[in-house]
């Protein structure tokens, strides 16, 4: 390890303020002092991402049993971490938007003020860190140096989030030469909140995952900070992901004319050779990961992986969208990844991948809910117990997860690292839903397609085919991630949209893997099967550019659907009547769902943009004329 420094003892304990001021300096030394003043560790190493500091710290963490070495034949450097039964998930009560304004918060996300919010903070990592080691890891998001990249600085006091930030960032004293030569970075502050000593210096035993009842996952949108503490999970702790690079980059991008997504970026390669970058939003669960590493079913066509979860969309020189993925790796959900349903994840995660809490088999390999069809005869279940097949929970923890290195990936795309990253031609939205919502649907105009993305929702229950249930709302899949108000966001999207050339803008789309049958099946056969919807959705960019003159697609009330047989369902077990049923527009269930829509639309007040209130009132025309088609 490069730089084993003694902890300054500093003569007056530190505040978070005086780390804030350091950090609004640029001084990223003072900072780093700050904290340590503050936290009080034991030591400070500086990291620089390198091999043999993985290798080090790896091998700390087997012997004090925070990583289970999986048996190097079966699984080559491979490792499963148990976490705290506890500390299994992201906690949405627990994470909080500080801005001045509770305003710019927005309905949907907690809001603290933000001089209370550091007062408790000052409370909570106030000796946080004693007996630990704080590492300082500075990452890049998006290739270094890139234009659409952005750096950041992580303290922690947790080596497996450490090593995790090592796969799903770019770590490295190239970042630190940056920042130090004055380039800006996000300060983010972790501590897994349980420190080795108590106030009088006596020695507390460690765990092999140290949390905290107490959680704070904090961001400052203003001074960009992000102050996270009590939990070793990696939504809660690997702060480059959806602390930085959903809710501070969203603001950023708010800001400085930008997008920052929760979307997975494709490449997709027509028979003809032509090459297309398609970007999608979807819930949380709802098959962003599957989509990216989708293996095409439709003769000649390949799908190309860019990312699987984030994607940080800015206006180019020449009025295009263009596109990075910010992550150089994947967090990606285990439980129902299998040879059927993503063959190309399963290839990725034979070797060089840590796991968190999913099963381990007698022989010394991993495995969960999904990855084969019949489980193994005895296993030992997320929490380190016997488990057999038929026992009442599951072996794997549900949002069991893996942590591997993009490059890992065998449908990874070349270049999917250019930093100028890739012209976006097709946007596309997807929820979960049981009802009403067609298999694809294009959006008429940019406006449309912000609609479209406003509304995503799942059924909160499994309604019955033309009944809507109760919706939940998840715009633009953002609603656990936008760092301000959902409906300013809406507005930065027209307005983002309005910057492009109109000629370049990426067509968007809606889509809905999830529609069902009266006995509760789904009515599309998804995963692989996915590629005839991606195929028509770049051939109607096709038709956009001229390129093709057929009809593609016929008006209904929600949007453009596909001309009859122009989407592909040749070698599919999909007969006519199931084929209307995926596309069937509901007059009558439509019009409640747009009473549901005014309602959501009115808890964002007078900040909901008028272009999306016009497009509401125009859906409502096109399903109250009969006829309308
Ligand atoms: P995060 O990583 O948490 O943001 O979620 P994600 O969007 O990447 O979700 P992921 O790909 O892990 O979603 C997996 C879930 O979606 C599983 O339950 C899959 O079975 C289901 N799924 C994905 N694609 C399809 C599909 O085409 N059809 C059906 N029926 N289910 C699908
Ligand atoms: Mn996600
Ligand atoms: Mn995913």
């Amino acid at each position: 390890m490069p730089l084993l420094a003694d902890a300054p003892t500093a003569p007056t304990r530190g505040t978070l303020d005086a780390a804030t001021a350091a950090a609004r300096n640029g001084d990223v030394h003072a900072w780093v002092e700050a904290v340590a003043a503050l936290t009080q560790p034991r030591a400070v190493v500086w990291c620089d991402g390198s091999d043999v500091e993985r290798r080090a710290l790896v091998a700390q963490m087997v012997r004090t049993g925070t990583l289970l070495p999986l048996d190097p034949d079966l699984r080559p450097g491979s490792y499963l971490a148990r976490s705290d039964p506890a500390d299994v998930a992201r906690v949405e009560s627990r994470t909080f938007i500080c801005s001045p304004d509770q305003r710019d918060a927005g309905p949907t996300n907690n809001w603290r003020e933000p001089g209370a919010m550091r007062d408790e903070l000052d409370g909570v990592f106030t000796g946080a860190m004693r007996g630990r080691t704080m590492y300082v890891v500075p990452f890049s998001m998006g290739p270094v140096g890139g234009p659409l990249s952005q750096l950041g600085v992580q303290v922690t006091d947790s080596p497996y989030v450490v090593v995790s930030m090592g796969v799903m960032t770019r770590v490295g004293s190239d970042v630190l030469d940056l920042v130090e030569a004055g380039a800006p970075f996000v300060p983010a502050v972790h501590s897994v909140g349980m420190p080795l000593r108590d106030e009088a210096g006596d020695e507390i035993d460690d765990v092999p995952w140290p949390c905290s009842s107490t959680k704070y996952i904090a961001h400052f949108p203003e001074s960009r900070e992000i102050w996270s503490f009590g939990s070793g999970y990696g939504g809660n702790a690997l702060l480059g992901k959806k602390c930085f690079a959903l809710r501070i980059a969203s603001v950023m991008g708010r800001d400085e004319g930008w997008l920052a997504e929760h979307m997975l970026l494709v490449r997709l390669t027509s028979p003809q050779g032509r090459r297309y970058h398609v970007a999608a939003a979807f819930p949380s669960a709802c098959g962003k990961t599957n989509l990216a590493m989708l293996r095409p079913t439709l003769p000649g066509w390949t799908v190309e992986t860019i990312g699987d979860d984030i994607a940080w969309l800015r206006p180019g020189p020449d009025g295009e969208l263009r596109a990075i993925n910010p992550e150089a790796g994947f967090f990606g959900v285990a439980p129902g990844t299998g040879e059927a349903t993503n063959p190309a994840a399963v290839e990725m995660l034979a070797r060089d991948t840590i796991f968190t809490n999913v099963a381990l088999t007698p022989e010394g390999d991993v495995w969960w809910e999904g990855l084969t069809e019949t489980p193994p005869a005895h296993l030992t279940d997320w929490r380190g117990r016997p488990w057999v097949p038929g026992s009442e929970e599951p072996a794997a923890h549900p949002n069991s997860r893996f942590t591997v290195a993009a490059e890992r990936c065998p449908s990874i795309a070349a270049g999917w690292d250019d930093p100028e990253g890739v012209v976006l031609d097709a946007i596309v939205f997807g929820g979960r839903r049981a009802t009403n919502v067609p298999l694809v649907a294009q959006a008429e105009s940019w406006e449309h397609g912000v609609f479209m993305g406003a509304t995503i929702s799942s059924e909160r229950t499994a309604a019955a085919e033309g009944v809507v249930g109760e919706l939940r709302r998840d715009p633009f899949a953002m609603l656990p991630f936008c760092g301000y108000d959902m409906a300013d966001h809406w507005a930065h999207w027209l307005r983002v949209g309005a910057s492009l050339d109109r000629a370049r803008r990426p067509l968007v789309f809606q889509v809905n893997w999830f529609r069902r049958d009266d006995e509760g099946r789904f009515l599309w056969p998804g995963f692989g099967e996915n590629s005839r919807v991606l195929a028509w959705i770049v051939d109607q960019v096709d038709r956009a550019r001229g390129l093709r003159t057929d009809v593609g697609a016929v008006a209904s009330p929600v949007g453009l659907l596909p001309a009859p047989g122009a989407l592909e369902t040749r070698g599919l077990d999909l007969d006519d009547a199931t084929l209307a049923r995926l596309f069937a527009v509901d007059a009558g269930s439509w019009q409640l769902e747009t009473d549901l829509t005014e309602e959501f639309f009115a808890t964002f007040g007078d900040r909901v943009p008028q272009a999306l209130r016009d497009r509401l009132a125009r859906l409502r025309e096109a399903l109250g004329t009969p006829g309308a088609d």
